[in-house]
């Protein structure tokens, strides 16, 4: 037989048998069989390699040698094939490179509320908690806003319709049955009086709701933190040094802090409170409102006004990070782009 027709069938069988082959150890018997360097078939080949003449010479040695190589190749295809870890039911590759998972974080807002706690933490602040629906009593009453004051107007805050019975849902507008979303977190501050006695020093951060036109820095769902200290003889002076050490803690030594005269019914004297900074021509930016509590709220809690003096404040959230991180829109909070929220 001559050569050509032997290297055609032994190339033949060759690939066969090392398809066939199950593992490695099958595999291995495969390579000893036909390309073994003792008893291989290719080697009996290669000794009638030989006996070729002159002419056919160069003929077989090219098939010979195009044999071999793709019975080799072959070979270590399918040893890497066999070697490889099993793949698992399902279409998973256990082989294919992992896929990274993407680390989630924490909202800028949250980041900060966590901040301010962790702040007023150092200074001794406990935090408080209050709940977000609200009735008449805590959003008014208690902080001395008289039932005709045009802060409980229907149009400057979210009442809720109410269940009255045999009447369906009524707007509560107003009333003192009514419920609301707190307009702020001063609700807080009675809602620890009136369970604790004095002295007391906490914070409560937490969202507020007020119908304002939306724009670049008004919300009408934002974020308070309110802050309240009750001791035998807490003054103004103690409220603005917190301010300050806070507004330096979060926002750097170049702050400064101004108050301006105000009013609120559950403060006095009351205050706004303004912060700027070491840059020219850069406006006061409001802040939010303090003062020393009213001797009414301090009474309506059975406090002793004699005996028990307090501030209180309310800052912006919102506006403390946006400063922070130059946020130049109150609304991308809220957009749920991860774009932005990537950043922080
Ligand atoms: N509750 C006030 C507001 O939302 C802020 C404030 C808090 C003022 C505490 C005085 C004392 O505008």
């Amino acid at each position: 037989m001559d050569l050509i027709a032997q290297l055609d069938e032994f190339e033949a069988q060759a690939l066969a048998a090392i398809a066939a082959a199950a593992d490695l150890a099958a595999l291995e018997a495969v390579r000893i069989q036909f390309l073994g360097a003792k008893q291989g078939k290719l080697r009996d080949l290669q000794g009638l390699l030989g006996q070729a003449t002159k002419d056919l010479k160069p003929l077989w040695g090219k098939r010979f040698n195009e044999v071999k190589n793709r019975v080799s190749a072959a070979l270590d295809a399918r040893q890497r094939e066999l070697a490889r870890p099993a793949v698992a039911v399902g279409g998973l590759d256990v082989t294919m490179p992992g896929v990274v998972p993407r680390l989630g974080r924490r909202h800028p807002l949250t980041q900060t509320i966590l901040e301010f706690k962790d702040i007023m933490g150092r200074f001794g602040f406990t935090v408080a908690d209050g709940p977000e629906i609200e009735d008449d009593y805590h959003n008014f009453e208690a902080l001395n806003i008289p039932a005709d004051h045009p802060a409980r107007d229907p149009l400057d805050n979210f009442y809720l319709a109410s269940a009255v019975v045999g009447a369906g849902l009524k707007n509560s507008g107003g009333g003192s049955e009514a419920r609301l979303l707190r307009s702020q977190t001063s609700t807080v501050q009675i809602r620890v009086m009136e369970k604790t006695k004095p002295p007391v020093r906490i914070i409560s951060v937490g969202r507020v709701y007020r119908p304002d036109t939306i724009d670049a820095t008004h919300s009408c769902m934002f974020h308070q933190m309110e802050g309240l200290m009750i001791g035998p003889s807490v003054t103004m002076a103690h409220l603005k040094t917190v301010l300050r050490l806070f507004a330096h803690a979060y926002l750097g030594h170049d702050v400064h802090i101004r108050f301006r005269p105000s009013f609120f019914p559950f403060t006095e004297p009351s205050v706004e409170v303004d912060m700027s900074w070491n840059e020219p021509g850069k406006p006061w930016l409001e802040i939010g409102g303090a003062g020393m509590v009213d001797p009414n709220v301090l009474k309506a809690v059975g406090y002793d006004p004699d005996q028990v003096s307090g501030f209180a404040f309310g800052l912006g959230v919102e506006r403390f990070c946006m400063r922070r991180h130059g946020i130049p829109d109150i609304r991308l909070f809220t957009s749920n782009d991860v774009r932005f929220l990537s950043q922080f």
